[in-house]
């Protein structure tokens, strides 16, 4: 069975206070009810970890950050290590996510070296791949998912890869409120796991867990989750409501 995962990628929202409060809140709940099915992620901005690493002590979710340097360490201003956020008690870290992509022109290369640094401080990666509408449209989706996946993570070896979760985000449905439907989504994670596959071996890709982002929330998680390829959630907006990040965690 592959693990099944719910993370919560926060983005660029609540400060320090907010932010502990609502872990503390997640934490309680969690701790009375864990998610059965599920290993659930916090993905807070980076200030935030170090604190919500010491209030998460019951084991029922995990820390990640959302980014990190391109190098491992030294003049870099402004810039947070891999290593610095394995420090803090994290165990994973978003990459490649569309808004990095796009904002700050992150591109495979770049990807594939925070990738490994990532790998190499021992956190597991959450990576991120997907196409924009106009490429859907044109048909090229599957083109593009299979280019980020060759440049950004084949370099990989097959002990690399099981530090990998893959996160599938159409990029026309990340905070717009469209969602792919559950088969659209299932036949893209189906090719991804034949890409890997066919790169890694059939061992390696079934047991590589591959999420979905785009507009999750929990009146639409359990149908897109029950696909046999999806193996939970990325998710942005709801993930910052209580209700509705529990919702999705226990939509199994
Ligand atoms: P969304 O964001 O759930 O708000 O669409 C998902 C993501 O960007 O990871």
């Amino acid at each position: 069975m592959r693990k099944k995962i719910v993370a919560g990628n926060w983005k660029m929202n609540m400060d320090l206070a907010e932010g502990l409060k609502f872990a503390g809140s997640l934490e309680k709940y969690f701790k009375e009810k864990p998610a059965e099915k599920a290993q659930v992620i916090l993905c807070p901005p980076f200030i935030h970890l170090a604190g919500i690493s010491e209030i998460i002590k019951h084991g029922k979710i995990a820390l990640g950050a959302q980014n990190c340097a391109s190098d491992a360490s030294g003049a870099y201003t402004g810039e947070v290590s891999a290593w610095m956020i394995k420090s803090t008690g994290a165990q994973y870290v978003i990459l490649g996510h569309s808004e990095r992509r796009t904002y700050y022109h992150e591109d495979d290369k770049l990807i594939n070296k925070k990738t490994l640094l990532a790998i190499n401080s021992g956190l597991k990666v959450i990576f991120c791949i997907g196409e924009v509408k106009s490429e859907r449209e044109a048909g090229q989706h599957f083109l593009i998912v299979r280019r980020q996946l060759e440049e950004g993570l084949f370099s990989l070896t097959e002990e690399q890869i099981d530090m990998i979760v893959i996160a599938y985000e159409p990029v026309w449905a990340i905070g717009t409120g469209l969602t792919a439907t559950p088969d659209q989504a299932q036949e893209m994670h189906k090719f991804i796991r034949e890409q890997v596959k066919e790169k890694y071996g059939n061992d390696c890709a079934k047991k590589l867990p591959i999420l979905y982002g785009g507009s999750c929330k929990p009146s639409n998680a359990a149908e897109i989750f029950s696909k046999p390829d999806v193996d939970g959630g990325l998710i942005g907006g709801a993930a910052l409501k209580k209700e509705d990040f529990t919702a999705i965690a226990e939509a199994f």
